[in-house]
């Protein structure tokens, strides 16, 4: 069979494989990105549902608007603007996607062409690079640090390159390494997109998922020429299965994504649409995170202080505050994917580095989620983890 050009670009990783493994029953896991399936609301699911069904049965399940379900568009932009200080905006400035992954896949296709290069946090979101690698782009990971992208490398690798198209990156408790940058780094990462006039595609999942200390300004709040483009999801503060996310942006911009999404799937479930935005109306939405919240807290400092307990003492970790993931350096001699198959062998998993860097390279590094797996094993998980990485120390 004759495939199209694009496929050659997208292939199943060497990870796939890997992450097969973990499909072992009884796996303590800190592999998967999952939210903690006890804590989605059933219930009132169920509750809200059967009433969607009674009161508007016949509209949840007809066809609707590509752009979206206009109570829970209202909802989100009046939501953005109480939590993310983001002004001036309205439901117009919104498109509901399934799930914030086809923002990204979109995004992709909008501003990339075959040899096109967009700029990446290094290590940046394995979903991502995906997704953008099927548009035939190049990456450049700019070098990152505690408070996201250094702004010199930045610049310098537009500078070098008449082929940067887009910058993407994840500002709040990054995925794999639970980082957040900082408000200076973010306001002077708008300047270099504003002298160089290029997008930014701000992924933000985790932003309201804070356990501790301030929340910092979003990129998209900062942004004085309309060049951020915010994609959002309800994916970790609610559920994932719903596949409800969305894109912020200008009209001029947006109009862009909805032509797309006309192409690729009509709209986004209807029953689903109305089952959040109900929730939103019905229920208490913040009460529902603080839960979250205050369930991961909890899971965080048993990772961190068991990391802390049972990993050799020369490794290297971050300490998110908040979202789902740290990250762990472990010594360069050490390939973290040779040392899954014994990890799982022992009945521990983790997401090892170097699919993380879109250029490869930096394989002493793992990612761990600390959100899925209860208190009792992500205990029992770390000092088995532990054992593992102990017998490769030389
Ligand atoms: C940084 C980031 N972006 C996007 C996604 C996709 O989320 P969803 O499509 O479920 O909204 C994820 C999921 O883990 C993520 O970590």
């Amino acid at each position: 069979m004759k495939f199209a050009k694009r496929m050659d670009n997208v292939k199943a990783s060497a990870i796939r494989e890997i992450l097969k493994l973990t499909e072992k029953p009884n796996l303590i896991s800190f592999a998967g990105g999952l939210p903690a399936p006890e804590l989605f609301p059933v219930e009132q699911i169920r509750n809200i549902t059967g009433k969607i069904l009674d009161e508007e049965g016949e509209k949840a399940l007809q066809y609707s608007t590509t752009e979206g379900y206009n109570p829970l568009r209202e909802l989100i932009a009046e939501r953005l603007i109480e939590k993310s200080y983001i002004e001036n905006i309205t439901k117009e400035n919104i498109l509901i996607t399934s799930g914030s992954q086809q923002g990204l896949s979109f995004s992709g296709k909008i501003f990339l062409d075959n040899d096109d290069i967009v700029l990446v946090e290094s290590p940046s979101y394995l979903g991502a690079i995906n997704a953008f690698k099927a548009s035939g782009c190049k990456f450049i990971e700019v070098e990152t640090d505690d408070d996201g992208m250094l702004i010199e490398s930045l610049e310098n690798a537009i500078k070098e390159n008449d082929k940067v198209r887009m910058i993407y990156v994840i500002p709040d408790f990054q995925n794999p390494t639970g980082k957040t940058w900082s408000l200076e780094r973010r306001k002077k990462l708008l300047e270099i997109a504003n002298k160089y006039d290029l997008p930014v595609i701000e992924d933000n999942p985790y932003g309201e998922l804070r356990f501790d200390g301030e929340s910092i300004r979003p990129l998209k709040s900062l942004d004085t020429e309309g060049r951020v483009i915010y994609l959002g999801t309800f994916s970790k503060t609610f559920c994932p299965g719903l596949r409800i996310g969305w894109v912020l942006a200008e009209k001029e911009i947006l109009e862009k994504y909805i032509l797309l999404k006309q192409g690729e799937d009509l709209h986004t479930s209807s029953l689903d649409q109305r089952e959040i935005a109900m929730f939103l109306k019905e229920y208490d939405f913040d009460a529902h995170i603080e839960t979250l919240k205050n369930v991961y807290r909890v899971r965080r400092d048993l990772m961190m202080d068991s990391i802390k307990k049972y990993f050799p003492e020369d490794s290297k970790y971050t300490y998110p505050e908040g979202g789902l993931f740290t990250w762990v350096e472990l010594p360069e001699y050490i390939d973290t994917e040779k040392m899954m198959v014994k990890a799982v062998e022992k009945g521990v998993a983790y997401v090892p580095g170097e699919s993380f860097y879109p250029n490869g390279g930096h394989k002493n590094t793992m990612r761990l989620n600390f959100s899925n797996m209860n208190e009792e094993k992500i205990v029992e998980g770390i000092q088995m983890l532990g054992e593992v990485i102990k017998a490769e120390i030389k």
